[in-house]
């Protein structure tokens, strides 16, 4: 059988869902577990309850929507995203996968398709990391740890006031895990977020695997001292360990580590007023890699680095790690389902590795997952600006659903 989704379907529940939390920009604005998020949460399941599914909520807060197989016993494929955003981020991001895998169990449903599988569409709590980040998707793989609960990235009072506001605890979040053995996959619809589809004008990627994610808080302590009086030659100034660290870090990424990123997200200098020189300076480290050796040695050159550029400054260096994810490879299974189900639209592919991160590489841990990217204009993605063009959007929701349908009967 021939089956395609319903592209106006698709298109109304796209724009619906975009209006919560709009930026009025084109974007929209819900981090993890905000009163947009949960209303966006609230409205998928009323969508998915519309359209004769069964709706869950498990104890990680995660929101889903089955279409169960007649076979009680049967095992569950997942397809899934996350309705949360980065701050003032886009509105394809996340929010496609997920609405593209309602619209393709819905096909299913209506196309009256007996599966050997329970098809389950899921929303994940936290993938983008306001809090904790991939939370949900680790909190199902079982690969969450009660330490990561403790000291999120985001700070432990930010992690409490979404808790409370979605009634989701601690011990909820750790005895979330699903048996790897009920599990029949995952499958992953996200725009590209990267320029190498539109630069290439390649329809479909087929992810080889996501690059593992590294972060760290690094303090350089100098001395607070009098900003006019103090002379320039003796000054222990924290601001200038941090700048250094920045543009050298950038210079040896690009020159010593192919296929890697380095980012400093943020920094902060303290007291932090016009006329104290810095006696803090605090770094928000991040960096990517494809590759497991390749980032543990990127890991060791960025601290030995810091290290030498606060000697080199005279000031005291505290490292803290504050995450750490490692590289995971997608399915050969899925990637083939992938391959083939692009090909069955006669749409062109290409095999390529995910810069960001995605609920899917917890999945990789307990069932086969894969992903599938499509186009984003520019590259520009976690901006109002993130676009991709509908017929891309639609090209990839029909992927999903052959590309659901092969590894169901495989
Ligand atoms: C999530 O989008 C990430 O890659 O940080
Ligand atoms: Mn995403
Ligand atoms: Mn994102």
């Amino acid at each position: 059988m021939t089956l395609l989704i319903n592209p106006e379907r698709f298109k109304q529940d796209f724009d619906s869902l975009a209006q919560i939390g709009s930026t009025g920009t084109g974007g929209v604005d819900r981090p993890a577990l905000s009163p947009a998020n949960i209303e966006a949460r609230k409205w998928f399941l009323a969508r998915a309850f519309e359209s004769g599914l069964e709706t869950r909520v498990d104890s990680a807060g995660n929101h889903s929507a089955v279409l169960q197989s007649s076979n009680p016993d049967a095992r569950t494929l997942l397809l899934g995203s996350h309705t949360d955003s980065v701050p003032m981020g886009g509105r394809f991001d996340g929010a496609l996968g997920l609405v593209a895998a309602l619209e393709a169990v819905r096909t299913v449903k209506d196309a009256g398709l007996s599966l050997p599988v329970h098809l389950e569409v899921i929303d994940f709590t936290d993938e983008e990391g306001t809090l904790v980040g991939i939370l949900g998707s680790q909190a199902v793989a079982g690969t969450l740890s009660a330490e990561s609960l403790k000291s999120p990235r985001g700070g432990r009072a930010k992690l409490e006031e979404g808790m409370a506001r979605a009634g989701l605890t601690d011990d909820g979040f750790l005895s979330a895990k699903r048996a790897p053995n009920t599990l029949a996959g995952y499958l992953e619809l996200h725009i590209e977020q990267g320029p190498r589809l539109a630069r290439s004008a390649i329809k479909i990627g087929v992810v080889s695997g996501i690059v593992g994610i590294n972060s760290f808080r690094l303090r350089y302590h100098g001395k607070a001292n009098h900003a006019g009086t103090t002379p320039m030659d003796a000054r222990t100034d924290a601001s200038l360990g941090a700048s250094a660290f920045v543009l050298t870090a950038r210079e040896m990424v690009a020159r010593d580590f192919p296929n890697c990123v380095v980012n400093v997200g943020q920094m902060t200098f303290k007291p932090g007023a016009f006329n104290i020189i810095p006696g803090l300076a605090e770094l928000s480290l991040e960096f990517r890699s494809p590759d497991p050796q390749q980032l543990n040695a990127l890991e060791a050159s960025l601290l030995g680095l810091a290290n030498v550029v606060g000697r080199q400054w005279g000031l005291i260096l505290e490292v803290e790690r504050v995450g750490h994810c490692d590289p995971a490879p997608m399915s050969e299974r899925a990637q083939a389902a992938i391959a083939a189900a692009a090909e069955s639209l006669a749409l062109t592919h290409t095999t390529l590795h995910s810069g960001a991160g995605h609920d899917a590489q917890s999945l990789a841990a307990i069932t086969d997952a894969g992903m599938i990217f499509v186009p984003s204009r520019d590259g520009i993605s976690h901006s109002p600006l993130e676009f991709t063009e509908w017929d891309d959007c639609v090209n990839g929701a029909n992927v999903l659903l052959r590309a659901a349908l092969k590894v169901a009967e495989s």
